[in-house]
């Protein structure tokens, strides 16, 4: 066995010897095709991931040991301990790369926990970028997407961000190659997040009820909407299969999807596995009205106007 890298003493001109500062962003996915459960208890996934500018901070400091502390959305909920995938994508590098898992980060929280938006995979993603700077480990992209795989599902795409596609489990990502656009996004957070798994095993239970909508299926049309450029045509192609285990499990949301429309959105979809629900707006001033629109009706406990896609984690 090699010894470990210590980040002391002349080598420690390989790392960053500041603070390093990554900024990662929050994701939807504009198509969230559900597939059968599979043997190792995931569903197989065909989706297309979207980076919006809604981000976290983590800033990453020489330390003895590995230290996490944190500020904003979810302070005092979210554990700071081993099981925070910060950690655990500090050891996995830190494992990889054959150095000591030594840094203190600070996390500066603006995505919602169990929001359907990815803030668990987002930090991750940002752990993995912030220690590679600072223990200049100097690893690719693809090699952290390869360690991210196994921290989460969409870990990999938060490393990449953009628009993307993502098969398998969803931790196989592929860009979308698009002439660029900017689209503009109202993101409305709710009182209360939902859990993923749970989502997973409602729609599980619907389907097997027969009570699920039809799966959703390829993502063609949605991949020839964004070469449109055209939001009126993007709205119609948005979808999501865990929208309707969402809804069963938290029937409110519907009253917030109504209340989107009627503001004036081209189309509403909930994010993920929810609860968070995103709105596509024709333009920024749109995006603007629809906000102050959600807001007023009093649908959820906040709403952010964003834009994508955004780069993944990086540094600055
Ligand atoms: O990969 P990640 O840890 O983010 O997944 C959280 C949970 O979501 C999994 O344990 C599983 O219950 C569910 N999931 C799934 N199929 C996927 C991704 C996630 O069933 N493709």
């Amino acid at each position: 066995m090699t010894e470990a890298w210590r980040p002391d003493g002349e080598d420690e001109r390989r790392g960053a010897s500041g603070p390093v500062k990554v900024r990662v962003p929050a994701k939807v996915n504009l198509h969230l095709g559900v597939g059968p459960l599979r043997r190792d208890g995931y569903h197989e996934l065909n989706t297309v991931y979207h980076a919006i500018s809604i981000y976290d901070e983590l800033t990453a400091r020489r330390g003895d040991t590995l230290a996490l502390t944190m500020e904003g959305e979810g302070t005092g909920e979210l554990a700071l301990d081993d099981t925070n995938l910060v950690i655990r994508a500090a050891h996995a590098l830190a494992g990889y790369a054959g150095v000591l898992p030594h840094a203190r980060l600070h996390l500066r929280k603006q995505i919602p926990l169990a929001g359907g938006l990815a803030g668990g995979s987002a930090d991750a993603a940002a752990a993995l970028v912030a220690c590679d700077a600072l223990w200049g480990t100097g690893l690719s992209r693809d090699e952290l997407a390869g360690i991210a795989a196994d921290l989460g599902s969409d870990v990999p795409f938060l490393i990449y961000g953009g628009t993307a596609l993502g098969t398998g489990r969803g931790e196989a990502v592929s860009p979308v190659l698009v002439r660029p656009t900017s689209w503009h996004w109202v993101v409305a957070i709710a009182d209360v997040g939902l859990s993923t798994p749970a989502a997973y095993r409602e729609l599980d239970r619907l389907r097997k009820a027969g009570t699920a909508g039809a799966p959703l299926g390829s993502t063609d049309a949605l991949l020839g909407a964004l070469r449109q450029r055209d939001p009126r045509v993007l709205a119609r192609t948005l979808g999501n299969d865990l929208q309707d285990a969402a809804l069963a499990m938290r029937p409110a949301l519907a009253d917030t999807l109504k209340a989107g429309e009627a503001a004036g959105a081209l189309a509403g979809i909930v994010s993920g596995s929810g609860p968070t629900c995103v709105f596509l707006a024709a333009d920024a001033a749109d995006a603007e009205r629809v906000a102050a629109g959600l807001t007023s009706a009093g649908v959820c406990r906040e709403v952010r106007v964003a834009h994508g896609p955004v780069a993944g984690a990086r540094v600055g």
